[in-house]
């Protein structure tokens, strides 16, 4: 984009859509042109007419203060003589509701656009025509548009010009898109109409989802059509909306008389059901309804299917949480008023996501932001893009959110080898670590502070948000994690880190001297962190060591000798089994927890955590319907009641981080060097899973890991990339190292 220049209109709209528009005298023959848009706000654009490029809720979602994306359309086809420009613009995250209580205009007060034609000629000259005061606003269709509220697209609502744009002199830059566009994908028809007992008139789609649902229908004049959405209907078969909180998520449409696909353009939804509160009279037409599923276009890179239906039903879920959850910036939830890019959520699920699609253009441009909006600190907020802003009391900095700045740049390098993601990304990462190394009242700990800690663990008591893990034990197992991915990078990157490594030990040292005794974790630890009022629970004042995720981050972050590395998985088995054979762990906890084991040869109690079916486990999720992954494992409990109204989505894709033991265990693939160049591939055979078939399209090629029982054997076939080197390591200790070429193996089934 040449220009930029930010035009508003010259009245107040408030939530509505408007049109800037102008037309442009071309008067050469053309050779191509260009329009790039941009807007505060989310825009359509068009040409004489015609809907311009297939991206939805453009510019899409950045640190806007920062930087907002321009995006270009090649609209050599569509210009005539006289050419008319136009972009309609609804308020999006910029200027709509977004983050917690209630707040809008977080980055502006109203709509701006901006937009310009650039057309090259037969003859070698070329024309600028960048959007000015000479082009007018006018209302449009669509009277309301709210990302969490919804929209109302009113066919009959009169057109009014409301005078000529005003440029604003906005602190606004607009840079190229460097992200992946945001597109439509599935379009599901609906499964079943319910009447709900209540009375209610409800569309299943069958699938929880992003997107909007899109309705082809005539009617006539002023008829309407409204619905708004759910995931999950309640234990009476009622339609229930409750956890989404304060997000309406209404759709209306105003009907015109003429037949018409009306869609949502300027917000999303994340929905399985959809209430229809006014319709024509009459029966409803099922066939006009479509759920379209709409997010990042990403190349789908992993396949897995095996004899379990359930498990095959998980890996569903956890795809579908994928692709409900990468819509321009990894959200948390879909649905309720948050759908902000939460780093922890993000570090969590990365390496699951990595594997499942090709998500370097996605990172890259989230990446970007989260750079932006790093402090001079090195601090890293909870959400990217940021938006407590100042009206938060306490600082959203917690361990195990901020380390998305580390982990999420590292497990790109891993899997897809490229250095330039640790260039781009070093300073995010040393920032980083710099920041918790004096975050705390000690040098090498991070002791007090905000923390959200082990998040929605359940060792705290069920209805806590806050697990019993020290918060201080978990920030500081996370500042020496940080370190160690730190120094790697730097490593790759040829840099001298002995400062780090030096730093890496003395945390690594502080953190065995003051949470550990005889190489175990101490029990007992005083609160001192920050708690928000409304997250404290009974175990507030006591914090806890020997918890299942303290001996998971111990295991796995290296924090523990070899010699101590028997005891404490001797200790997490036990505390499996004193909790019920169950995992007890949250967010922090429950993405290690599987690979804890099964790297210190339980691979056995993995599976029995993999399989379990009682709250909490994946497969509690699977049993009561569950389409996509859930935030809580019991959103849902037993007698059919919900866990909460405030914290219960419905499609988080956290806890799909089991994704990645899935590839790395049942079906064996690790990457040891980056971009798969080696591997280790080390099926772990189940006979509650019959066979198992993966398969990742990684950049070095495709690898396949695959095996089924015979009557008294089990087999093994495994296919390795050329210019790869595979390890291969069959659970009879066989092992050999192999180049690019199928392998095939059979083992006794007893072993
Ligand atoms: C989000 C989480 C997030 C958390 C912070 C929640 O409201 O939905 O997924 O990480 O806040 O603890």
């Amino acid at each position: 984009m040449k220009k930029a220049i930010w035009l508003k209109s010259p009245v107040e709209t408030g939530a509505a859509a408007i049109t800037f528009s102008g037309s442009v005298s071309v008067k050469k023959e053309v050779l191509r042109a260009t329009l790039s848009a941009t807007s505060i706000g989310v825009y359509t654009a068009s040409v004489n007419g015609n809907r311009v490029g297939n991206r939805v809720l453009t510019p899409g979602y950045t640190s806007y203060n920062n930087r907002v994306m321009f995006q270009t359309y090649d609209v050599t086809e569509l210009i005539t003589d006289k050419t008319t420009v136009s972009i309609t613009v609804a308020p999006g995250w910029a200027v709509g509701h977004i983050g917690f209580s209630g707040r809008e205009k977080l980055y502006h007060p109203h709509v701006l656009a901006a937009f310009e034609l650039e057309v090259c000629y037969t003859d070698g000259t070329s024309e600028l025509f960048v959007a000015d005061e000479s082009f007018t606003v006018s209302t449009s269709e669509v009277t309301f548009a709210d990302i969490y509220d919804g929209e109302t697209l009113d066919k009959t609502a009169p057109i009014v010009t409301l005078g000529n744009a005003v440029i604003e002199d906005a602190p606004f830059t607009a840079v190229p898109d460097n992200g992946a566009p945001i597109t439509e994908h599935e379009s599901l028809s609906p499964i079943a109409y319910i009447v709900t007992p209540n009375g209610e008139k409800v569309i299943d789609f069958g699938q929880n989802m992003t997107g909007y649902v899109t309705l082809r229908i005539k009617g006539k004049r002023g008829e309407r059509v409204s619905f708004t959405h759910a995931e999950v209907l309640d234990s009476d078969g009622n339609f229930y909306n409750a956890n989404y909180r304060k997000a309406k998520n209404v759709i209306t449409y105003v009907l015109d008389g003429e037949e018409h696909v009306y869609k949502p353009e300027y917000s999303f939804q994340g929905f399985r059901y959809i209430r229809l509160d006014e319709y024509p009279e009459g029966e409803v037409d099922l066939n006009g309804f479509r759920a379209v599923a709409v997010h990042t276009q990403m190349t789908r890179t992993a396949d897995f299917t095996t004899g379990n239906a359930k498990i095959n039903q998980l890996y569903h879920n956890i795809i579908w949480g994928q692709k409900s959850n990468y819509l321009d910036v990894p959200t948390d939830c879909p649905q309720r008023n948050e759908r902000l890019g939460w780093t922890g959520d993000t570090q969590v699920f990365c390496r699951a996501a990595a594997i499942n699609y090709d998500v370097r253009r996605f990172f890259e441009k989230w990446l970007t932001d989260l750079r932006l909006e790093q402090g001079e600190d090195g601090r890293v907020m909870g959400t990217c893009p940021e938006t407590y802003g100042t009206c938060s009391p306490i600082s959203r900095i917690s361990a195990g959110w901020g380390d998305a700045a580390t982990i999420v740049p590292w497990t790109l390098y891993e899997l897809y080898g490229d250095k330039q993601i640790l260039e781009d990304n070093f300073e995010l990462m040393r920032g980083w670590v710099e920041y918790m190394h004096s975050a705390g009242s000690e040098e090498f700990l991070w002791l007090g502070g905000f923390h959200y800690g082990d998040w929605l663990a359940m060792d705290a008591g069920a209805d806590s948000y806050v697990g019993a893990t020290a918060n201080d034990l978990v920030a500081t197992a996370f500042f020496a994690y940080s370190t160690s991915l730190l120094i790697k990078a730097g490593e790759v990157l040829g840099k001298d880190m002995s400062y780090y490594r030096d730093m890496h030990t003395k945390v690594v040292a502080a953190f065995r001297e003051y949470f550990m005794e005889n190489g175990m974790p101490k029990d007992e630890f005083p609160l001192t962190e920050i708690l928000p009022d409304s997250k404290k629970s009974s175990s507030d004042t006591v914090r806890r060591g020997v918890t299942q995720t303290a001996l998971v981050l111990i295991l796995q972050f290296g924090l523990c000798t070899e010699q101590e590395r028997p005891a404490l998985i001797n200790k997490l088995v036990e505390l499996i089994d004193e909790f019920g054979g169950r995992m007890s762990t949250g967010f922090l906890g429950t993405p290690y927890i599987l690979h804890a084991l099964s790297d210190n040869g339980r691979t056995d109690v993995a599976y029995k955590l993999f399989f379990n079916e009682n709250n909490p486990s994946w497969l509690y999720s699977v049993n009561h319907g569950a389409t996509t992954i859930w935030e809580h494992w019991n959103g849902i409990k037993e007698d059919g009641s919900f866990w909460s109204t405030s914290m219960n989505s419905f499609n988080h894709y956290a806890y799909g981080a089991v994704a990645d033991w899935m590839f790395g265990v049942i079906a064996g693939i690790k990457v040891t060097a980056p971009a798969y160049k080696e591997i280790i591939v080390a099926p772990m055979p189940s006979e509650k899973l019959g066979f198992a078939r993966a398969g990742i399209d990684t950049v070095s090629g495709r690898i396949e890991s695959s095996w089924y029982y015979t009557a008294d054997s089990v087999r093994f076939e495994i296919t390795v990339p050329d210019g790869t080197v595979a390890k291969i390591v069959l659970p009879n200790g066989y092992t050999e190292t192999v180049r690019g070429g199928k392998y095939c193996y059979g083992i006794s089934k007893n072993i």
